[in-house]
């Protein structure tokens, strides 16, 4: 098991830094910059079919279920469709109401969780297409799905998922360009330029990675005694706010809750002291008013956290200086677009997890309480 691992102390921290690897690999073969095309053989819907549809049905657990999430944001702001992302346990006890224009997507890293298999069994009881996103290229999702993405991320041992999780988003950004052709929800220049930045995406990865880990290494040290870690974001970050939150839980054991940065207001603030470490994404993603718009927003929300005394850590793009004026530590990423962000947010993320559950003595690999499938329901 030792040679597997290739040197790296835990199958965790192999995987994470697979993960350029993992998303090159998802994207390989489906999109060309050069040519502005993009193919998804495996979907098996028609051209129609993708053209009226009126809604996406979403139903995933854990990780997957922040992947769905993302997804949301990036189908209906590109593909201007709606869609709900469930819980795949929670799914089909609401009687979910599906429409014959609706199309049911499962997202799945092992393709063998009992709660999203049965959630595709009711989108398939309610005679509604049903795609997946899966891993494992002959899973029980894949088999009973009427089209599949694959993500090429290869097997994934350490319970707490990580390049599953980028690679998934990976697959989604190529779903939603690929939806947005079909149905010309964006001009062709704009989907271009985008599939020119996911052809460097990973690339950028390497980046995050070369610059994030010493960095989270040294906060781990500084942080590992914390009871408890908010994490924030807002929109497309939101969800990234809640895995960060979850891969912290899942190793180290410590409590931690990923909210919307706007809601701190609403409870949470309640939580802040000195003793709080606050997590907080604040990347930029450009200079046109809506971007500055958001970064302002997400500004505000860490100086009401500074000023009761919460500890943040900010995830900021190269060249950030107003948020690193305001808090006590910065983690950089490269800079990227709105879109690409929640791939290149999650590195550290990861990373910082791992450090303090290393820091703590826990078993990285191998969570207490957990399991890397879960077939029961
Ligand atoms: C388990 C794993 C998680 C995973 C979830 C969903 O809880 O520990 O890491 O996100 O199942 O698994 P799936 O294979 O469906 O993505």
């Amino acid at each position: 098991i030792q040679a597997e691992k290739n040197g790296y102390a835990h199958f965790m921290l192999k995987e994470i830094y697979e993960q350029p690897r993992a998303v090159r690999d998802t994207l390989r073969g489906r999109i060309s910059a050069a040519s502005g095309h993009i193919e998804l053989p495996g979907l098996d819907l028609s051209h129609d079919e993708i053209v009226h549809a009126e809604r996406i049905l979403i139903a995933s657990c854990g990780t997957s279920w922040h992947a769905g999430l993302v997804g949301k944001f990036l189908l209906e702001r590109m593909v201007r469709i709606p869609v709900e992302v469930d819980y795949a346990s929670e799914f089909r006890y609401r009687r979910p109401i599906m429409r014959s224009r609706d199309i049911g997507l499962l997202i799945s890293q092992s393709g063998e969780t009992a709660d999203t298999l049965a959630a595709q069994l009711e989108m398939i009881a309610g005679d509604i297409p049903t795609l997946s996103i899966c891993n494992v290229v002959d899973a029980a999702l894949t088999r009973k799905a009427r089209g599949s993405i694959t993500t090429n991320a290869g097997p994934e041992i350490g319970v707490a998922s990580t390049k599953a999780f980028t690679a998934q988003i990976a697959a989604l950004l190529t779903l939603s360009l690929y939806f947005a052709q079909c149905r010309k929800t964006m001009p062709q220049e704009a989907v271009q330029s985008i599939l020119r930045e996911l052809e460097v995406l990973p690339k950028a990865m390497e980046e995050a990675l070369r610059t994030s880990a010493p960095v989270c290494a040294r906060l781990a040290k500084i942080f590992s005694n914390a009871t408890d870690v908010l994490f924030l974001g807002r929109g497309i970050h939101y969800p990234i706010a809640l895995e960060g939150a979850l891969k912290l839980k899942e190793i180290s054991y410590i409590h931690a809750e990923g909210y919307p940065a706007g809601e701190m207001k609403h409870g949470p603030n309640a939580l802040i002291d000195e003793t709080l470490p606050v997590v907080c994404l604040a990347t930029k993603d450009g200079d046109d008013p809506d971007s500055v718009l958001k970064y302002e927003k997400t500004l505000s929300n860490i100086q009401e956290v500074t000023a009761r005394g919460g500890r943040v850590i900010a995830i900021v793009v190269e060249g950030d200086t107003a948020v690193s004026s305001l808090v006590e530590h910065t983690i950089t990423i490269p800079r990227a677009s709105e879109a690409l962000l929640p791939i290149l947010e999650t590195v550290p993320l990861q990373l910082l997890a791992y450090f303090i559950a290393v820091e703590k003595g826990c078993d990285v690999d191998q969570p207490r309480n957990l399991a890397k499938s879960v077939t029961v329901e």
